[in-house]
């Protein structure tokens, strides 16, 4: 007979390479951000009137463009009030139009920019919202 613990310890080392690729991802899956939009100022407006500046597939992609015309716009045409597609006007203003509602800068801005690394560096000058410890 051939020699059977050799084959089946063979077997072992076989089977330990093909699936490496997947155990040994095993501790660092990323998980996909999941920035939260439960704060209270948010949780306190109207069910249906939940929603962002704009609407959210725009945000996702567009918000760095925006708070870029919106700091051009306050900064060199002295504008303040914005209307958005829906005929809304918001005030102009990172601290206190983004962050009132979006207080959870660390489960939310920062649970994304960690994800696809980039650190926006608004938090020099601008105050981020203070945060209850948890
Ligand atoms: C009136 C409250 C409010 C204001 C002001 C506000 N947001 Fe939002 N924002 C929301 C809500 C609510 C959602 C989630 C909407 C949904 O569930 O579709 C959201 C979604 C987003 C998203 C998409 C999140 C995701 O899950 O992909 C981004 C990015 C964002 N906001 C950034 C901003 C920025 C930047 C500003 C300022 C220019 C801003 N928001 C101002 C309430 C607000
Ligand atoms: C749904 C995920 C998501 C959320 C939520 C989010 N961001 Fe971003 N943000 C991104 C991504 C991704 C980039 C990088 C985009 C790129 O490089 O094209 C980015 C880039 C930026 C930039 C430009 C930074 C740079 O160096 O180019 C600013 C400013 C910014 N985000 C502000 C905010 C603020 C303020 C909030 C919270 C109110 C926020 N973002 C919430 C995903 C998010
Ligand atoms: C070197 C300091 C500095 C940095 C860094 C900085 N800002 Fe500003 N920002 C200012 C000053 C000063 C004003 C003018 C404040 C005013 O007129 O009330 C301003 C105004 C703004 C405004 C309009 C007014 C307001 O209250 O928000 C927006 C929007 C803005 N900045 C967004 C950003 C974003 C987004 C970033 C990061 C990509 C950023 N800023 C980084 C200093 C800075």
């Amino acid at each position: 007979m051939y020699n059977g613990g050799k084959i089946i310890i063979g077997i072992i080392i076989f089977v330990g390479l093909v699936t490496f690729p997947l155990w040994s991802n095993m501790g660092k899956i990323e998980v996909k951000p999941d920035p939260k939009t439960d704060t209270a100022e948010i949780m306190k407006l109207p069910e249906n009137e939940r929603v962002c500046v704009e609407a959210t597939t725009f945000m996702k992609k567009e918000h760095m463009q925006l708070l870029n015309d919106w700091r051009d716009w306050v900064v060199r045409d002295g504008e303040t009030i914005y209307v958005n597609a829906t005929g809304k006007e918001y005030t102009m203003s990172l601290q206190k139009t983004c962050m009132k509602c979006h207080s959870n800068k660390t489960k939310f801005c920062d649970v994304c920019h960690n994800y696809a690394d980039v650190k926006p560096y608004c938090w020099d000058c601008h105050i981020a919202p203070k945060e209850k410890e948890i």
